[in-house]
């Protein structure tokens, strides 16, 4: 087998090496270029000596499927050949393992060092599994998880100033695969792998009036200590002023943490922490940004209040549920003056059932009273045709519990809504997402034998968490697919359209989102709406037929511009893209997007940016904080009321931090997304780093949310003749609840990186 000499070469020039560790960067080899590839699978490939001169170059910054290979799936091998100075070792701080830093590979990989085995992912794969089974077993995939094996320095594999050959196998189970992006490098370690400073568990905390924080630090090493400082600066975003500075140095023994707080009163602007580590030892530093919460709604009143949407569907003879939304001291009484016919009033709780047969709109005074005063408003109620007059608003369990969803998380999440006040700020329904089903592998009978559906043994009472729901006054919704299985791969509704609305009716059901997910391998065109109307249609004459209202989401992830058709089967809203998470990029794309789909909103059907990611979500057993940061948090929020946005929770709602308390129950934001016109606010600025959102309201005034998309403060200047609108309007800023008197000239804001000035404007 002859070597080629010529990649070598180009990689040992491409080599670079800093000769001093405290100021230049740590020594490293790139392993960014060189790279072969072959789309078959065999373990000669591991092998040095292995003849590579006929595969294909690849670069690993993109899939192979970008790559000439487009629809190429299962395994492929990577292979490169590369000398390890021994240079590499002398110049290092820590000079006792070798790290070979291998990006991120989509799904699976083993590692092969001349010939030999050093790494597999196989992280989480049940004990007992090999390679091969591990790969196949569908379960988990690590397509994000940047790779990094380590070896001791003196392992005999690594042949030190000579050539070694690195082969990659992976196994890709579909979509795109490969080895596609980081930072490809053999190094030495450096010493901030093995500290870590974590503060994005330890949220700041409310402590006599303070927001608390602590971080802790930790020596992940077995042998080194680890010395060094952390200076801490917080500042505000809005004057640059610092608002603490602190200094900590710390020793850590191997394998050993340690944390520290700092306190700082409760911030009413934006602000945000900077941690810098500098080493002692090695010189290196390390930077983390935070941002730190902020309170901007006023705190509630003790008198009563009546808050929530004040327009309210249902259609004649259905069951009607409506909870009277009131903050202020309790006990409080409720009275509701002209009740229609057929509805009852529980004075004590506020909730309102029964069933009106008479079509009609209906106007009820409702009167909420405590020892401190009373509260009265208008609820105008239409018994008709149309229902969700008004963006739903409630909590799904996936962005949470993800297919970890059980019973007692869903009755925790409504005793939550109860508890928490968030109730009386007028958030409803409480969904279940996917994973209540019987698992589509599982030998379990799925339905049974006269085909009704089945819940795994998560739910074991399903019918009795409904009536549960609706005695705290709230709504309970449900999930399925019209394909045979859901996305999580449990049973759905395909074939069973009828029954399982009949089920779920049965169970008290007022809310069903419908999710495409396997019902796309039926399809010839996942885009057309000709194949994509049908199976909706058919879900909804089903519900139609039952003895109560549920409210009709799809979900098809924006497919066949469903906002154009949506209602046309039915549908109360609709989902406009593809599943968000908490990051800002992704919030961003799919939020500052939805103009296109903006007309078709209105009363009983709406436009579905997807659920809101404050909070602590995850998508499973293990949940953090939001990444967002507490701007784009307001940002979120602000967002999606100007969109009439419907908005649903995703976060633990028995892990309610006072921050999102507070973003969550500024009933003058919701009323913007719960405007009675239904209208979407549309992009009316868009600038760089700014974007201006109006949305008109039904009292002829406008909301207007001017967002600085950029990551530095901005200052911004609004000219209302630019959005249409007159000289001398009254001006609210509604996150503060507070007038900032008239618009003449120009309206002058400062905000935050990535943060939201909301305003209402009226005559
Ligand atoms: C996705 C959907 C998510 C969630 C998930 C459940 O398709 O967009 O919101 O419902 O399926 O498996």
């Amino acid at each position: 087998m002859r070597k080629t000499y010529w990649g070598t070469a180009v990689l040992l020039a491409a080599l670079f090496f800093s000769c001093n560790r405290r100021s230049g960067p740590a020594p490293q080899i790139p392993l960014q270029d060189g790279w072969k590839f072959k789309p078959t699978d065999n373990l000669e490939f591991a092998r040095p000596d292995f003849d590579d001169r006929g595969w294909t170059n690849i670069g690993v910054d993109k899939t192979w499927n970008k790559q000439g290979f487009p629809k190429y799936e299962g395994f492929g091998w990577y292979r490169i050949k590369v000398i390890i100075p021994s240079s590499l070792k002398k110049k290092a701080y820590l000079q006792d393992s070798v790290i070979f830093h291998l990006g991120r590979i989509d799904d699976f990989d083993q590692v092969f060092l001349n010939g030999e085995l050093i790494g597999e992912n196989l992280k989480n794969m049940p004990p007992g599994s090999k390679p091969n089974d591990a790969y196949k077993n569908l379960k988990y995939s690590f397509w994000d998880v940047p790779r990094r094996y380590s070896l001791p320095a003196d392992d005999p594999r690594i042949r030190w100033d000579r050539e070694n050959v690195i082969a990659v196998r992976v196994f890709d189970w579909g979509v795109a695969g490969g080895i596609y992006s980081g930072d490809l490098r053999i190094a030495m370690p450096e010493e901030r792998e093995y500290f870590s400073l974590r503060f994005d568990r330890h949220i700041f905390q409310e402590k006599n009036g303070q927001w608390q924080k602590t971080l802790k630090i930790k020596n992940k090493a077995e042998k080194y200590s680890i010395e060094g400082r952390i200076r801490i600066l917080v500042k505000n975003n809005i004057s640059g002023k610092a608002i603490y500075q602190g200094d900590e140095s710390f020793q850590l023994q191997p394998g050993t943490a340690h944390s520290f707080r700092y306190s700082l009163p409760k911030q009413q602007q934006s602000a945000s922490a900077q941690y810098t580590v500098l080493f002692e030892n090695s010189g290196d530093t390390l930077t983390f940004t935070e941002g730190v919460p902020y309170i901007l709604t006023p705190p509630e009143k003790e008198r009563p209040q009546i808050n929530g949407a004040l327009v309210y569907g249902q259609r004649p003879g259905k069951p009607f549920l409506y909870r009277i939304a009131a903050t202020g001291r309790r006990p409080m009484s409720f009275l509701a003056v002209n009740l229609p016919e057929g509805l009852m009033l529980d004075t004590e709780t506020g909730i309102i059932t029964g069933k009106v047969n008479k079509r009609g709109v209906y106007k009820i005074r409702l009167i909420a009273e405590n020892e401190l005063g009373k509260d009265e408003k208008t609820l105008t109620v239409k018994i008709g045709d149309t229902i969700a007059l008004t963006p739903p608003m409630g909590w799904n369990s996936w962005n949470c519990w993800g297919l970890s969803v059980t019973q007692e998380r869903v009755y925790a999440a409504a005793k939550s809504f109860v508890e928490s006040g968030l109730a009386d700020h007028g958030w409803t329904y409480i969904n279940i997402d996917d994973g209540w089903e019987i698992y589509g592998k599982s030998q379990e009978a799925k339905r049974t034998p006269d085909g009704e559906i089945r819940t795994n043994e998560k739910f074991p009472e399903m019918k009795k968490l409904g009536k549960d729901i609706h005695a705290l006054g709230l709504k309970f919704g449900i999930y399925s697919s019209p394909g045979p299985l859901t996305c999580g791969g449990y049973t759905a509704s395909y074939g069973y359209e009828e029954r399982d609305a009949h089920t779920f009716a049965d169970w008290g059901i007022d809310y069903l989102k419908y999710d495409l997910c396997t019902y796309r391998d039926l399809m010839t065109d996942q885009n057309d709406p000709k194949e994509l109307m049908p199976p909706y249609k058919k879900m909804q004459k089903a519900l139609a037929k039952q003895n109560r209202d549920i409210v009709y989401s799809l979900c098809e992830y924006g497919n066949g511009k469903v906002w154009e058709w949506g209602a046309k089967v039915g549908g109360n809203l609709w989902r406009t893209t593809g599943d968000i998470w908490d990051d800002w990029d992704r919030m961003f794309f799919i939020g500052f997007n939805q103009e296109e789909a903006a007309p078709y909103a209105g009363p009983g059907h709406w436009n579905d940016p997807d659920m809101l990611i404050v909070g602590w979500v995850g998508w499973g057993e293990h949940l953090h904080p939001t990444n967002l940061t507490p701007d784009e948090q307001y940002t979120h929020v602000s967002l999606w009321a100007l969109l009439a946005a419907p908005l649903l929770l995703g976060n633990d709602l028995t892990r309610l931090d006072d921050f999102t308390l507070n973003l969550l129950t500024n009933d003058e934001v919701l009323a913007v997304d719960q405007d009675p016109l239904g209208r979407q606010g549309i992009p009316v600025i868009k600038e760089k780093n700014i974007h201006v959102y109006k949305k008109e309201l039904s009292d002829g005034s406008a909301a207007v949310g001017i967002f600085n998309t950029g990551r530095a403060t901005q200052e911004y200047t609004l000219y209302p003749e630019k959005i249409g609108i007159r000289r001398g309007v009254k001006v609210r800023d509604l996150w503060r609840q507070k007038d900032l008197g008239r618009l003449d000239r120009e309206f002058k804001t400062v905000i935050p990186p990535h943060g939201v000035t909301l305003i209402k404007v009226s005559e």
